[in-house]
């Protein structure tokens, strides 16, 4: 019996090149098969990451302001010349409202159109007494008037209603400034006050009613 099991284990330990290889055949055969590729969740778990990197640097080429010590860092100190803050002035609002509610008539050359919208640009009407042109903007100008030299007879909506102080003041601020005028700034506080002193008013005005208002 003994030397029977003797003679086995011998036999195992002196296998050929041959029988180990089929052994592995064996075994190799049993494994179940691999698909064949790559997986698909893995590849779409690529895809969204390689997605969300284009996209977040997008977003940071143009939010990331450079990484300007002087926005991240707040130890920095502005010593690296004058810091670009955008300061935007009352005449950049005005700009706006200009371009949303006077071009129309009188164009963004403010050159009007001749015989029927004056001109602001060189118009001693805009560059004159702010108290006369607040109150045009409020409520209206109608009927012949004279300006930079030349005559006309239209009229112009009242504004009051659409434009708050700030706006008006903001876009006579502009008007006085832009076009080579060069008259002093418009602020909200005196528009509100004529706001008030006219708050009764319906009609639009005429020059010559605006005469006392001149200087
Ligand atoms: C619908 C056309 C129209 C719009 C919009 C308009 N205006 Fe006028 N504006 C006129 C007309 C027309 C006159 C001349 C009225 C007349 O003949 O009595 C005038 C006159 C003026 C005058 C006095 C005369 C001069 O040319 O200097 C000023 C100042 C003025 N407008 C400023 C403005 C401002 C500021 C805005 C915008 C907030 C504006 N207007 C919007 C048509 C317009």
């Amino acid at each position: 019996m003994s030397s029977d099991h003797n003679h086995t284990y011998v036999e195992q330990s002196g296998a050929s090149d041959e029988s180990i290889q089929q052994v592995h055949a064996h075994a190799q055969a049993k494994k179940p098969e691999q698909p064949h590729g790559y997986a698909k969740f893995p590849l779409v778990l690529l895809g969204i990451m390689c997605t969300a990197i284009f996209f977040g640097s997008i977003y940071l080429a143009h939010y990331s302001a450079h990484f300007d010590p002087m926005i991240y860092n707040e130890h920095q100190k502005p010593s690296k010349g004058p810091a670009q803050v955008a300061t935007i002035t009352p005449a950049m609002l005005g700009k706006r409202v200009f371009n949303n509610t006077c071009i129309a008539c009188h164009q963004a050359s403010g050159q009007g159109v001749p015989g029927v919208y004056p001109p602001l640009a060189g118009s001693e009407w805009a560059s004159g007494s702010e108290e006369r042109i607040i109150r045009i903007v409020l409520h209206g100008l109608n009927g012949p008037v004279n300006v930079a030299g030349k005559d006309f007879n239209n009229a112009m909506a009242p504004l009051g209603a659409v434009l708050k102080d700030d706006q008006v003041a903001n876009v006579l601020t502009y008007v006085r400034a832009e076009w080579g005028n060069n008259a002093p700034a418009v602020s909200a506080e005196t528009v509100a006050r004529i706001r008030a002193e006219t708050a009764t008013r319906t009609q639009a005005w005429t020059a010559t009613e605006l005469q006392p208002y001149a200087k």
